[in-house]
């Protein structure tokens, strides 16, 4: 295993390099979805969903908590690099950054958000709805700026990134009472979830989209907060969250066929991470990973947001021999690792 992990990075290495002599196929990096891609849209409206302090940002360049729900980069940074684009994808309502850098890559995620509305009601964040007006706004800025030709062809040829769903079911479903009473089972609410992304698939290819990495629910019963819950089953994962997340990927996965068959030119990626990441926290060790059932901040078990602090007792010094760096997200490692194993898998069909 230490063999076949020396040859995936070398694999990486190989992907940089080939796709930094051909860079110019995709013009940009174009994201949606919540805190897994969120590179600090929350800072700049009332939330409480925030992670621009201490220890965030801890191993990003200058030790920067940029609002980042990590230690250092983010998936959609990685796959920006590898593709020749910008090291890090700015965040669109950050005002330190123009039209001109959002050119080659911009982030309208937000951190908390998901499919339902009701779910970025919760912590008063930036619905999906939202994301795509300002996405809408970005184009209008654009062509103003670059003219139609230009503007169009970046709209044309970027390469989305969507990620996003899990907060509908742990922040939502599984933790209020109104769409537990409106969908009597997870299935309903799953179908209704599917709804609304086909919605919002449509209506970014409507407005010019066209190749799109969508990305599914992670094994989101391995989250640290999930098997700190879990007392029943020794703080295992909890299986039931795993085996919504695989009956919703799989949902998704024939919504993508749907939509790639219905929609000409459209060029739809079911960018699927979960197996991935279980099996980095089946098989810690095997990536070099040395903890995998909580996070590197604060105790690791509950910690995310304002509870993940300066102030946190017991934050690890070294956050790359962690899965996870706080009670809900991925270390800089593990992005980096999964970034990765999506473009080889999926994504390399653009670069
Ligand atoms: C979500 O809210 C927006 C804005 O109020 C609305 O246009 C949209 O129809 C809502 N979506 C659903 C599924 O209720």
């Amino acid at each position: 295993m230490r063999t076949k992990y020396t040859l995936f990075l070398f694999f990486i290495e190989l992907v940089v390099h080939f796709s930094i002599s051909n860079s110019g196929k995709v013009p940009a990096i174009i994201v949606f979805g919540d805190s897994s891609v969120d590179s600090g849209n929350n800072n700049f409206i009332p939330t409480i969903a925030k992670s621009n302090f201490e220890p965030y940002g801890r191993d990003f360049p200058n030790g920067n908590p940029t609002g980042r729900f990590s230690n250092g980069r983010i998936p959609s940074d990685f796959i920006s690099e590898a593709f020749g684009l910008k090291s890090i994808v700015p965040a669109y309502l950050d005002p330190s950054y123009d039209i001109y850098d959002f050119a080659t890559g911009v982030c309208f995620a937000s951190a908390g958000t998901g499919y339902d509305n009701a779910t970025s009601n919760v912590a008063d964040v930036i619905p999906l709805w939202k994301e795509v007006e300002f996405y809408k706004d970005y184009q209008k800025k654009l062509r103003a700026c670059l003219g139609d030709e230009k503007a169009n062809e970046i709209v044309k040829e970027a390469l989305y990134l969507v990620s996003i769903g899990t907060n509908d079911f742990l922040e939502n479903y599984y933790t209020l009472p109104d769409r537990r009473a409106q969908f009597t089972t997870v299935q309903k609410y799953e179908d209704f979830l599917i709804g609304l992304a086909e919605n919002f698939l449509r209506k970014i290819y409507d407005l010019g989209a066209r190749k799109i990495s969508l990305t599914g629910l992670p094994p989101m019963g391995c989250l640290p907060l999930e098997r700190a819950l879990n007392i029943m089953d020794l703080h295992g994962c909890v299986d039931e969250y795993n085996d919504v997340a695989l009956e919703f990927n799989a949902k998704l996965g024939r919504l993508v066929t749907k939509l790639n068959k219905k929609l000409p030119g459209f060029q739809l990626v079911d960018a699927n991470g979960y197996n991935i990441l279980l099996q980095i926290v089946t098989q810690p060790s095997h990536f070099g990973f040395e903890v995998e059932t909580v996070g590197c901040c604060g105790t690791g078990r509950f910690e995310m947001g304002y509870l993940c602090n300066a102030k946190s007792p017991y934050t690890c010094t070294n956050a790359n021999k962690y899965v996870f760096w706080d009670a809900f997200h991925p270390s800089q490692r593990t992005s980096q690792i999964i970034s990765s194993y999506l473009i080889e898998k999926y994504l390399v069909k653009f670069l």
